[in-house]
C-alpha cells in the first residue's frame, strides 16, 4: 500500500525541501520505492534544489488533463525519483485543483509519496496524505510558530507523525529536550547545521548523495530509518 506524506513548517526556510529531498534519497539507497513530489505548486522548490531538467511531461501536461501525474516523474542522477513542480504562470489558476487531484493517482505507483509543501499548504495536498512531519529549526520564534501549526494541523484531522529539528548550532538557541517539551511530540530527527548542505544546494544535488560521509547525512538516513517504522502508524 502507498504510504503519503507531507513535509510541511510553521514558517520558510527550516528546510522542507531539504528534508524531503535528503529524506527521499536515503530512502532510495536503502531500496525503499519512493518519489518526492513539489506540492509547492504556487512557487515551486524541488527544481531549485535539484536542478531543472528538460522534462517530456510536466505537471502542466497533467494540469491541462493530457498526462498522469505518474508520468511526470524523472530520476534525479542521485536515483531519487521526482516530480518537479511548474512555475506559476505555466498552470493556470483552475488547472490547480486537477494537480491536486492527480496526487492521488499515485497509489500503487510506489512505496511512499514524500509531497514537499509550503509554508501555507492547500488543504487538498495536506488531505491526500491525511499525515504530517513538521520541520522546525531551534529558535523560539520557529519553534512558536511550529506549535501554532501542529495544533491547526491536528483541529483539521491531520496527523503530526513528528518533528525534525534541523539547522541545529548547539549554542544561543533551544536545545532538543526545551523543544520536545514544548511541542509535546516525537522528535523524528535531530540535523545540524551543515555547510555542506548548503554546498549541496549550489550544485544541485542531495547532500545524501554527494557527501555519503556527512554529519548531516547521517542524520537523514536516520531520519529515513525511523520513518520505515514509523509509515504505516
Ligand atoms: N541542515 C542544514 N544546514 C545548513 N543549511 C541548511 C540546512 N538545511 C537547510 N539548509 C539551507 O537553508 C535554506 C532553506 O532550506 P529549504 O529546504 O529550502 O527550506 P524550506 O523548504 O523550508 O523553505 C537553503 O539554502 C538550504 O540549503
Ligand atoms: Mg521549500
Amino acid at each position: 500500500m502507498t504510504q503519503f506524506l507531507t513535509i510541511t513548517s510553521g514558517k520558510g526556510g527550516t528546510g522542507k525541501t531539504t528534508t524531503a529531498i535528503n529524506v527521499g534519497t536515503a530512502l532510495s539507497q536503502f531500496g525503499r520505492d519512493v518519489i518526492v513530489v513539489d506540492g509547492n505548486l504556487h512557487n515551486p522548490n524541488i527544481s531549485l534544489h535539484l536542478g531543472n531538467p528538460m522534462l517530456p511531461i510536466t505537471l502542466r501536461d497533467v494540469s491541462k488533463g493530457t498526462n498522469s501525474i505518474r508520468q511526470a516523474a524523472y530520476q534525479h542522477p542521485s536515483g531519487l525519483k521526482v516530480i518537479p513542480g511548474n512555475i506559476i504562470d505555466e498552470i493556470e489558476k483552475q488547472d490547480f485543483k486537477r494537480v491536486e487531484h492527480s496526487f492521488l493517482d499515485l497509489m500503487g505507483a510506489t512505496e511512499l509519496v514524500l509531497i514537499d509543501t509550503s509554508s501555507q499548504p492547500h488543504e487538498e495536498i495536506m488531505n491526500v496524505a491525511g499525515k504530517t512531519l513538521v520541520v522546525t529549526t531551534p529558535d523560539l520564534t520557529s519553534v512558536t510558530d511550529t506549535l501554532r501549526t501542529i495544533k491547526k494541523t491536528e483541529e483539521k484531522g491531520i496527523k503530526v507523525l513528528g518533528v525534525v529539528v534541523n539547522k541545529i548550532k548547539g549554542k544561543n538557541e533551544l536545545s532538543v529536550s526545551e523543544i520536545k517539551a514544548m511541542l509535546d511530540r516525537p522528535i523524528i530527527g535531530e540535523v545540524p547545521y551543515d555547510e555542506k548542505v548548503e554546498e549541496s544546494h549550489a550544485s544541485k544535488h542531495p547532500v545524501t548523495y554527494l557527501h555519503p560521509e556527512a554529519e548531516s547525512t547521517q542524520s537523514f538516513k536516520r531520519i529515513a530509518t525511523n520513518l520505515i517504522g514509523n509509515a504505516n502508524q
